[in-house]
């Protein structure tokens, strides 16, 4: 009995305190929340989540239409996090301090309900929006920089003020080499008349230029009335090719509505409005809807009071039921067909090849001229996008004992009947 009591007496207190120890840090694991995971699969899994319901409004880095979302689980715990984005309106309801702040800080704009989200998609959302696209800022640097020099380059070729000047240059060099000739040709009439020459020769030497007879000449007639005859007919040519040509074309639109706001700052992508871009022909004005789909909420820019008159015009419309009346920009006159998703889908080209820099402007332009030349020289110049489209494998494979990449102009894009009905 002693024995056992002295045995146990003071292991017993240590064992009890160990026990108690462990108990507590145990405690602390499990009722800490479960980390979030940074397993590959559940950040690629929670990014498609992202790219599907939230990329319209927040960036992970940066405020977009929403608040940058990484470190959301070091400002909030995991569980609010889930239930703010299943239902933030809930959350806010409840009297949540931080969130109604945030409410009012974003001008009471609603985000939307994600309740069909599962409780896997919310694990890995909150995987991506921790550790997704880690961008290291050396090497935004570098692409901004490289982006910058692009688009200085951008146009190709040389820039039309330098061509002036280099078209001024060569006059001026010109204009000296025949000065240079005249002297020369005098200093050497002075020499060769100081030798003993024959009469002819003499004749020859002293000989006048005489320009009646140059014009006189076949050989004048011929190559004026040649140039003549291509002068006119280039003319002809580029007016035939520039018949309605609206290049620069920026009507005033009903709305104040700006792309430099919502395409630019707010990156809100162009599908979500231009909705056929993808799938038709046309790539769609988007109806009032669309707009209230933020601006049932959003009012005014933010840090101004009462209701934009601008944004009224939204309301306006949707009260009684009359579409928004925008200016149409581009129009290709009935003859031609252009299809959208055939150049954006299929041919993988961006919009801004074609319509500039649209998430700069404030008020939209019509930026390339849109002539068929314009369609025509970029078919000629421009590889097919092949990779990944089992429709051209053959084609190419046909094409690959040629040295020159398949062209838009090689699948028949210089066709008459493929633009014109
Ligand atoms: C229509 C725009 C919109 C969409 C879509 C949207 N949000 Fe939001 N989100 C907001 C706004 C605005 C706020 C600021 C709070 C408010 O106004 O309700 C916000 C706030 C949040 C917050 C709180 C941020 C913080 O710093 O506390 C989280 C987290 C969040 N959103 C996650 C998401 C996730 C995840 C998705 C996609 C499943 C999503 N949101 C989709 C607009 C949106
Ligand atoms: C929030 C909605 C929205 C987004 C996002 C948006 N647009 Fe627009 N876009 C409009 C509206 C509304 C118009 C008609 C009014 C106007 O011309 O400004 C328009 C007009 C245009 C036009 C001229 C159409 C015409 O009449 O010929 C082009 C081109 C265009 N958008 C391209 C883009 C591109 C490219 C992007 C993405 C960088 C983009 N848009 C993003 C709403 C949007
Ligand atoms: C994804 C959300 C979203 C959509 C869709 C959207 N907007 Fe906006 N818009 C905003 C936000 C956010 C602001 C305020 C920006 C700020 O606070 O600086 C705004 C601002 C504006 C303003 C500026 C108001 C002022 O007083 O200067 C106008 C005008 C406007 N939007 C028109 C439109 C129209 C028209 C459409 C539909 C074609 C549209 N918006 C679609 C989010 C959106
Ligand atoms: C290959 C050149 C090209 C590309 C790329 C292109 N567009 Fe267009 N876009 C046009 C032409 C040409 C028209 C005039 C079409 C017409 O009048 O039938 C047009 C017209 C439009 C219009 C006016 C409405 C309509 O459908 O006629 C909008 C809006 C527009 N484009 C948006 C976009 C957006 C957004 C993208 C990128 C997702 C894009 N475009 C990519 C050439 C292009
Ligand atoms: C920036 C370059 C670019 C411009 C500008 C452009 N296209 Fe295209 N176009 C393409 C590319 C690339 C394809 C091939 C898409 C594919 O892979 O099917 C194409 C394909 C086509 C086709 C289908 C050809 C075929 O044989 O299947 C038609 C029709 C067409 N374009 C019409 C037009 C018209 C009309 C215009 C001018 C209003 C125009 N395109 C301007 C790049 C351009
Ligand atoms: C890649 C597309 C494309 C191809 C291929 C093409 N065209 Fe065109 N064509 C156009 C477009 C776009 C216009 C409208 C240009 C404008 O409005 O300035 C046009 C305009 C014209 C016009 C002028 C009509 C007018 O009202 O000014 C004639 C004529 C014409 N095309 C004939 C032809 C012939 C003939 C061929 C075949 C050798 C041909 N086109 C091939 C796209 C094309």
């Amino acid at each position: 009995m002693l024995s056992k009591r002295s045995l146990v007496g003071v292991p017993l207190k240590f064992h009890t305190l160990a026990l108690l120890f462990f108990l507590f840090l145990g405690g602390q694991v499990f009722a800490a929340d479960p980390a979030v995971s940074d397993s590959e699969e559940a950040i690629s899994a929670g990014k498609s989540v992202f790219n599907a319901n939230c990329k319209t409004c927040h960036k992970l880095d940066q405020k977009a239409v929403g608040p940058a979302l990484r470190g959301i689980t070091d400002r909030r715990s995991i569980e609010w996090a889930k239930s703010f984005i299943k239902n933030s309106q809930a959350v806010i309801a409840s009297g949540d301090e931080y969130a109604n702040n945030l409410y009012a800080e974003y001008n009471n704009l609603m985000m939307p309900q994600h309740e069909f989200l599962s409780d896997a998609d919310l694990d890995n959302l909150l995987a991506y929006i921790e550790y997704g696209d880690k961008v290291d800022p050396a090497a935004e640097a570098a692409a901004a920089a490289a982006a910058g020099g692009e688009a200085g380059a951008g146009g190709g070729g040389i820039p039309t003020q330098y061509l002036t000047i280099i078209i001024v240059v060569l006059v001026i060099v010109l204009f000296l080499i025949l000065v240079v000739l005249g002297l020369i040709i005098s200093i050497l009439t002075k020499y060769v008349n100081k030798q003993d020459l024959d009469e002819t020769d003499k004749e020859f030497v002293s000989q006048k230029f005489e320009f009646g007879k140059v014009f006189k000449s076949d050989a004048f007639i011929i190559i004026v009335t040649a140039l003549v005859v291509a002068l006119v007919a280039k003319t002809a040519i580029d007016g035939l090719y520039t018949v309605g040509v609206q290049q620069g074309y920026a009507p005033t639109q009903p709305i104040a509505y700006s792309h430099a706001l919502h395409a630019g700052t707010l990156e809100i992508e162009c599908q979500y409005c231009h909705t056929g871009v993808e799938i038709g022909k046309s790539a769609n004005i988007p109806s009032a809807n669309i707009c209230m789909n933020c601006h049932m909420h959003v009012q005014n820019v933010q840090g101004q009071d009462g209701i934009s008159p601008e944004i009224q015009k939204i309301y306006d419309a949707i009260d009684n039921n009359q579409p928004i009346e925008w200016v149409r920009i581009h129009n290709l006159p009935d003859l031609a067909y252009f299809n959208h998703s055939q150049h954006v889908k299929v041919g993988g080209i961006e919009c801004q090849t074609c319509h500039g820099p649209i998430q700069e402007m404030e008020v939209v332009y019509q930026y390339s001229s849109l002539t068929m030349g314009w369609c025509i020289d970029c078919h000629r110049q421009t590889e097919i996008n092949a990779q990944g489209n089992e429709y051209y494998d053959k084609l190419v494979q046909l094409h690959s004992d040629s040295k020159d990449a398949l062209k838009v102009k090689d699948i028949g894009g210089l066709e008459c009947a493929k633009c014109h009905y």
